[in-house]
């Protein structure tokens, strides 16, 4: 209710200019209420009791009787226990749901716009995408999604892992294997197995890790024969990573790809400059930057940021500090956000460190590591197929969809062919999307089937069926969605209300999602608004009731109903089936 308190502020403080109460005291008391079915704003006076000296009870029934005359219209005032409540008088709240009525924005107002990259995704080529990587994706999706919404330009970067000491390894063993056996779909479902293979006769095999050693000099060099080999592995493994992406629907594609290798070229440029800067060290043959400060490992010696290893080749840090430069100067952005699990914040606040020390960004740049909690499964253990290995995606999000069709067929038998095909697919892969931006994402989260294909609770099916049901209605109205644009609103029950305030309210609790970089409050709200209209619902004949102007009004709220959820479940990447 922000534009309430917008509004009524300025008014509340003219009305107690009498009061020795300075503007600044009494603003900063005025907040939405925490008790939201009695009031929308409160105003608690315990702290005024003393300069005022009266008991907080008869301030607050003085400031109440001070202001009510000119919130006439605005807010409905009274006061108990020492707080001053308001609450939004349902002819306000009309009006400013009836505005909405032609917003296609519903409220939301776009920010002056900033260039921001989000860095999200970024599996490892030749290994299996796993479920941090399912988080990161479906997470990333969503803040890039409600940031353009907010008018921003957003560039999407999929820093995939593609380059490094292993793939000399990965190289020699594709060799040994045969080029053509990682092309094949084979290949494909076995990516750790590949990898581990690789890694074992690397330990174990003097001959094979000699090999791979220089074939790691030979890509570095890039040597075209390698280089070609290199493409096999990049090559197959992003058309697997563009399948999940395809079956989650997310917006990444080939052109988003930046990974490692793409900053290959700037890494001599980060050594050059954290040199000249005087910040690199060197430490045992290595180069290093030592932060200092809090920066000390386990035993209380200085821990460094490795630059360069001995070895002469590049570190990980090194790639990031490079592809900052890369997003600072080529790209000329304002905001670097990285959605990237927990166990990486010290690498970030390192990175992100060294970076503001060197110049390579300065305080005009943000650089946020928009950090995630680990995918569990019902044991608490981190979860894992039933092979004992990382849960492979792809098997994930099919397990989903045929599920959603199991229950899709349980609930309505009606819906067969290509319409329950394209419905399963929507529930299933909302389902599991929804159930991870849902949770708060900085703790850990349980993967549980059944919660988060239920039709109950704080679920996709939940809110795709009260759209389906608004969608359902519609079908059977005399009037069309279309002509509702102008209607006029009037709330009469308690029910209206409640549902109208979720309506305005859309606009405050995405601001506050996108703000903290948590789409779980965008949830929390769409799932406030479906609740809502089940009450409404019950409580209220839409078609039924015997007054004209009254069905309209309920359709106008029916219609904005949907778009909250609509527009809300697409910010997250999620559908709304008009049917299921
Ligand atoms: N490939 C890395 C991993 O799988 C994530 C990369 C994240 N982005 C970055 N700029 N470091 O852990």
């Amino acid at each position: 209710m922000r534009d309430l308190i917008e509004v009524c502020a300025p008014l509340i403080l003219d009305s107690i200019s009498e009061l020795e109460i300075s503007k600044e005291d009494m603003s900063n008391l005025i907040g939405p209420s925490t008790v939201g079915s009695m009031a929308d704003i409160a105003i608690p006076c315990h702290s005024l009791s003393r300069i005022l000296k009266k008991s907080p009870v008869e301030v607050s029934e003085h400031i109440s009787g001070l202001i009510s005359p000119s919130l006439q219209g605005l807010a409905l005032t009274s006061s108990m226990n020492g707080f001053v409540n308001l609450k939004a008088d349902p002819e306000w709240l009309a009006s400013k749901t009836m505005g909405l009525l032609s917003d296609n924005m519903l409220g939301v107002k776009k920010d002056s716009p900033r260039k921001i990259i989000v860095d999200y995704s970024a599996p490892n080529v030749a290994k299996e995408m796993h479920v941090g990587h399912l988080r990161s994706t479906v997470i990333g999706d969503a803040i890039v999604r409600m940031l353009r919404f907010k008018g921003h330009e957003v560039i999407r970067e999929n820093h995939i892992g593609d380059w490094g000491t292993p793939f000399g390894m990965l190289i020699e063993h594709l060799i040994d294997l045969g080029e053509n056996s990682f092309t094949s779909d084979k290949a494909i479902s076995d990516f750790d197995q590949f990898y581990k293979e690789a890694r074992v006769k690397f330990n174990h095999d003097d001959l094979f890790a000699e090999r791979a050693r220089s074939r790691v000099v030979l890509l570095q060099a890039e040597d075209s024969d390698t280089l070609r080999l290199w493409k096999v592995l990049v090559d197959v493994s992003t058309a697997y990573f563009n399948e999940v992406y395809e079956m989650l629907d997310v917006l990444l594609d080939d052109d988003d790809i930046m990974g490692e290798s793409a900053y290959r070229h700037l890494l001599p440029t980060v050594v050059e400059r954290l040199r000249e800067s005087g910040m690199l060290e060197e430490s045992e043959g290595a180069s290093v930057v030592y932060l200092g400060g809090k920066w000390v490992n386990r035993e209380g010696a200085p821990f460094p940021v490795i630059i360069r290893k001995g070895d002469g080749g590049y570190n990980y840090s090194t790639s990031d500090l490079a592809c900052i430069i890369d997003r600072v100067e080529r790209i000329s952005c304002d905001e670097l956000m990285y959605v990237v699990g927990t166990p990486q914040k010290q690498h970030f606040e390192m990175v992100f460190e060294v970076a503001s020390r060197a110049g390579f960004m300065d305080e005009r740049h943000t650089a946020t590591h928009i950090n995630f909690g680990s995918v569990l499964d019902s044991n608490g253990k981190m979860l894992k197929s039933r092979a004992g290995q990382s849960a492979k995606l792809v098997d994930l999000l099919k397990e989903s969809i045929i599920r959603a069709d199991s229950a899709i067929s349980e609930k309505n038998p009606e819906l067969t062919g290509e319409d329950k095909a394209r419905i399963s697919k929507m529930i299933g892969i909302g389902a599991v999307k929804y159930a991870d931006l849902s949770t708060d994402r900085s703790k850990d989260y349980i993967f549980d089937w059944d919660k988060m294909l239920s039709f109950e609770g704080n679920t996709a099916p939940y809110l795709q069926y009260s759209h389906a049901r608004i969608s359902r209605i519609f079908s059977l109205s005399p009037v069309s969605r279309e002509s509702l644009r102008n209607s006029n609103i009037q709330l009469s029950t308690v029910e209206e209300e409640v549902l109208a305030k979720c309506i305005v309210n859309f606009a405050e609790s995405l601001d506050k999602s996108i703000y903290s970089s948590h789409p779980h409050k965008l949830c929390t709200h769409i799932h406030a608004t479906s609740s809502a209209f089940a009450t409404f619902y019950e409580a209220c004949p839409i078609l039924k009731s015997e007054d004209d102007q009254i069905m309209i009004s309920r359709l106008a709220l029916c219609d904005l109903t949907a778009r909250v959820i609509s527009t809300g479940l697409d910010l997250l990447g999620i559908m709304s089936p008009e049917m299921m």
